[in-house]
């Protein structure tokens, strides 16, 4: 665990306390804005937000769409254009009119989703502040419906072919879009968490499923209920009961170009099927591009994707995310670890069903079980790469869904984790494409006030900084590792004095940590980015409670902007 070394502070803000309250605070010298809200209009002619209805489904797909989470800023000429995820609905909210919040026709299956998936927006800062160009021409919502791709070495496979698309390389729509990534070709990554919970089936007596398919759906949490979306119950191809390969086109990396709106999005079949977090891309010296991810469920693994071929600018890029080898990480107690690749040779398992079964070839292999893997960021100055470990209720009790030992182990060394911590590893010989690298952890979350010993948490953390759940995470320019939170907003008990989530910046090299900004009470904070120039930051504020930001009878999930008062660099 990193000390806090006594120097000079990197972090040009006095650090806030913790609030409790419905809105959001940032340090003195610093504002905030809404940018945009769930229900605003990316056209002329979208509907206005309806607070009795939240909108029609016809108009869903017009407007800023429900829960942003991961999103980047793109620079294309001269423009700025932010590609923002829209992970998942909030049912009751979305569905205003429904008192149990369950779908009960197909428009209100067709408005949730409408209402997830990504977004497009050009944004432009004018005397009044950030806003979205409406009628931008590369304005686009891409959703749950939307025509993609299939590639890589699942592309075609028989566990990929449904009735509507025999080919097994065309898919409907992007589910669950959670954390994102860059590559350095300037396109967007989004990232599919639990595409599970979209499914469900009408019958007791399913069409025959394929060799593998119930071991699949056991492993991935595939069920006859799902989360209770019931979309099953109005859209056919959500039943599995009729189309049992359907799950097997969701839980992908998906490969959008925000800069062509009529880009057809690209799933990424090399990059595994598993609960994705998000993407850190990242080049090895030799030019191979390193692609880090996490599958955030208890007991899951932590997962690398390096490619054969070399990105070089202006060269094509086809084909660089579609061949290569996926890894998992095995991390040993003597604080090294190891990158262990998943082949037909390790895993006795094919290409293709080491893409679609991803999780199954790292049982195989003998991945390490983690705590929840969110987001991983790779520091701009040095070669290493951090990952938000975010809590697991279930570590040391129970073994993941693969049967796999979930005792405590290296990175993940307490019993039913309520904090979570945040590894880091440095990869050896400076290359991410090694497959090896020595690892620490970088901050372990606790609660020193109200315990002792391991539960306080490590050094850097004190009464003034705690926090509890890392998820999201990003490092700016200069180096500083930001942190947000999605975690208990009690503040009682274990969580007493930790108030509402929030986002705080690391000092890699010191470990000092300090809290920048809190949320409105119920809400998670997840997702950043910035403006070209740096002197805006965008961040994401997912599922409000209350009536947060604007006082009508829904909450609405919002992307803000902070500033400083003086318009300098943030970060
Ligand atoms: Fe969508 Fe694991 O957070
Ligand atoms: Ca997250
Ligand atoms: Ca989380
Ligand atoms: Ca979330």
């Amino acid at each position: 665990v990193s000390e806090a070394k006594a120097s000079v502070s990197r972090f040009a803000f006095k650090p806030i306390p913790t609030f409790t309250d419905a809105t959001v605070h940032v340090p003195e010298g610093y504002s905030w804005k809404i940018l945009a809200r769930w229900g605003d209009a990316l056209v002329d002619g979208a509907e206005e937000f309806d607070h009795e209805t939240g909108g029609s489904a016809v108009g869903a797909d017009k407007v800023f769409g429900e829960n942003t989470d991961g999103m980047e800023n793109f620079q294309y000429q001269g423009k700025q254009l932010l590609a923002i995820n829209h992970e998942y609905a909030n049912r009751r909210i979305n569905l205003p009119q429904n008192e149990d919040g369950a779908p009960k026709s197909a428009d209100d299956v067709l408005k949730l989703q409408h209402l997830q998936g990504v977004v497009v927006i050009e944004v432009e800062e004018g005397d009044s502040g950030w806003a979205i160009v409406k009628n931008s021409q590369f304005n686009r919502r891409i959703t749950h419906n939307t025509p993609m791709t299939l590639a890589g070495p699942a592309a075609g496979h028989p566990l990929l072919q449904t009735a509507v698309d025999p080919s097994g390389t065309q898919s409907l729509g992007t589910f669950n879009n959670c954390g994102s990534g860059k590559t350095p070709w300037g396109t967007y990554l989004t990232c599919e968490e639990n595409f599970n919970g979209y499914f469900g089936a009408t019958s007791a007596t399913p069409v025959e499923r394929m060799d593998g398919v119930d071991a699949g759906y056991k492993r991935y949490g595939v069920t006859d209920t799902g989360y209770n979306y019931d979309y099953h119950k109005f859209d056919e191809r959500f039943d599995i009961a009729k189309n049992p390969n359907e799950p097997h086109r969701a839980g992908w990396v998906v490969e959008i170009d925000p800069t062509d709106p009529n880009s057809t999005p690209v799933k990424r079949t090399a990059l595994g099927r598993f609960k994705h977090e998000n993407a850190e891309a990242v080049l090895a010296p030799d030019g191979r591009v390193v692609v880090y991810m996490g599958d955030d469920e208890r007991g899951e693994f932590m997962y690398r994707f390096v490619s054969n071929g070399v990105y070089a600018p202006g060269q094509p890029t086809d084909g660089l995310l579609d061949d290569g080898t996926l890894y998992v990480a095995k991390f040993n107690d003597d604080q090294t670890g190891e990158w262990l690749a998943l082949t037909p040779e390790t895993t006795g398992m094919d290409a293709a069903s080491i893409a679609i079964f991803s999780r199954i070839a790292g049982s195989a292999v003998g991945a390490t079980t983690m705590d929840r893997p969110e987001w991983i960021s790779a520091n701009p100055n040095a070669v290493e790469a951090y990952c938000c470990l975010t809590n697991n209720k279930n570590r040391g009790v129970k073994p993941n869904a693969g049967g796999d030992d979930t005792s405590v182990n290296g990175p993940n060394p307490r019993e039913t984790n309520k904090y979570g911590q945040i590894v880091r590893w440095r990869p050896h010989n400076e290359d991410h494409a090694s497959d090896t690298f020595d690892w620490d952890l970088y901050v372990m979350a606790g609660n020193p006030t109200v315990h002792e010993g391991p539960k306080a948490g490590s050094e850097n953390v004190n009464a003034g900084n705690m926090f509890n759940s890392p998820d999201g995470m990003g490092f700016d320019e200069s180096g500083l590792v930001w942190i947000q939170t999605d975690g208990s907003d009690s503040n009682e008990g274990d969580f007493a004095g930790m108030g509402n989530n929030q986002m705080l910046v690391g000092d890699p090299v010191t470990g000092e940590i300090a809290r920048f900004m809190t949320g409105p009470k119920g809400a998670e904070v997840t997702g950043l980015t910035w403006s070209a120039d740096r002197r805006s930051m965008f961040v994401g504020i997912q599922h409000p409670g209350g009536n947060w930001p604007d006082g009508g009878k829904l909450p609405r999930s919002s992307v803000i902007v902070v500033k400083r008062d003086d318009n300098g660099v943030i970060g």
